[in-house]
């Protein structure tokens, strides 16, 4: 069943958990998609996993449109969420929703994420209005590291969970769908989880969110650079590639690969005549 606003909604209504992972390239969306993930994000965090950054701020439209349009492909009933990525949305409404069109158009995205609480509320409006869906994020906003000084965790003053809490409640005012929650209190996420009628989002937020995401590469054990405390690792695929590239290579220094199996084949007869004639040559 394709995923929608309102399957997100309802879910929150009914009690029922939602699961979303990062993905950023057709074939792990299409996986994804085939095992039922309920959303899977697109994530600035491409920056990081696929394309060796330290952070997200580097990461382009161009980026997004490329890596988002590969998901796009793959996934048929997962909500495809697609960021906007840092200065993309920041400098005026019109531009927000100039490339919140392209994120839908050019990439296929069924919604779009931006950072923000209540100073991306007038971009949450205007894109919604225009007849798409906005995810909020709110908490650790990785695209403002530089003002946090780094990877810290948020709202854990009286006065910056009360922020946190405003924040929430004005970007569902706003016309926010669901709400991304990064790197807070558990205790916080549930006030805010209980305080609002859209569906929260948790990434290092607790188990009282009414769904959870997990960057892909983290919990199938394939990134290594830093490793938080909030990351379950449910594969070690990372270890099963390293095992099977030494195996590869073993094999191509013993002859064993390609065995006969993985080559073409050509008639026994056409062959002799090639090799008369390049006897001859
Ligand atoms: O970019 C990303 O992957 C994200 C998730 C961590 C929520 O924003």
């Amino acid at each position: 069943m394709k995923q929608s606003v309102l399957t997100f909604k309802k879910m929150k209504e009914d009690g029922k958990k939602i699961s979303m992972l990062t993905a950023y390239d057709y074939s792990t969306a299409k996986l994804m998609d085939e095992a039922g993930i309920h959303g899977i994000l697109v994530g600035d965090s491409l920056g990081n996993v696929m394309l060796g950054y330290e952070d997200t701020i580097p990461v382009t439209m161009q980026d997004m449109i490329t890596f988002g349009s590969a998901v796009s492909r793959g996934a048929k009933n997962a909500l495809v969420v697609i960021d906007l990525p840092f200065m993309s949305y920041q400098i005026s409404t019109a531009q927000a929703l100039e490339n919140a069109g392209r994120l839908m158009k050019e990439a296929g995205a069924d919604a779009v994420k931006l950072e923000g609480g209540a100073s991306v509320c007038p971009q949450i409006k205007v894109i919604t209005d225009a007849g798409i869906p906005v995810m909020a994020h709110i908490g650790l906003t990785p695209q403002s590291v530089n003002v946090f000084g780094g990877f810290k965790i948020q709202g854990k003053s009286r006065e910056a969970a009360l922020k946190l809490i405003e924040d929430a409640k004005n970007v569902e005012e706003a016309g926010a769908f669901a709400v991304v929650l990064e790197g807070i209190p558990s205790s916080v996420a549930e006030i805010i989880t209980n305080s609002i009628n859209i569906p929260t989002i948790g990434i290092g937020a607790g188990a009282e969110c009414d769904g959870q995401i997990l960057v892909n590469q983290d919990m199938f054990g394939m990134f290594s650079d830093f490793t938080p405390k909030f990351v379950k690792r449910y594969a070690e695929i990372g270890k099963e590639m390293k095992r099977a590239i030494a195996d590869y290579m073993e094999e191509v220094e013993d002859g064993v690969f390609p065995a006969e199996c993985n080559q073409y084949k050509i008639s026994d007869d056409i062959m002799l005549e090639l090799r008369k004639e390049v006897e001859i040559i």
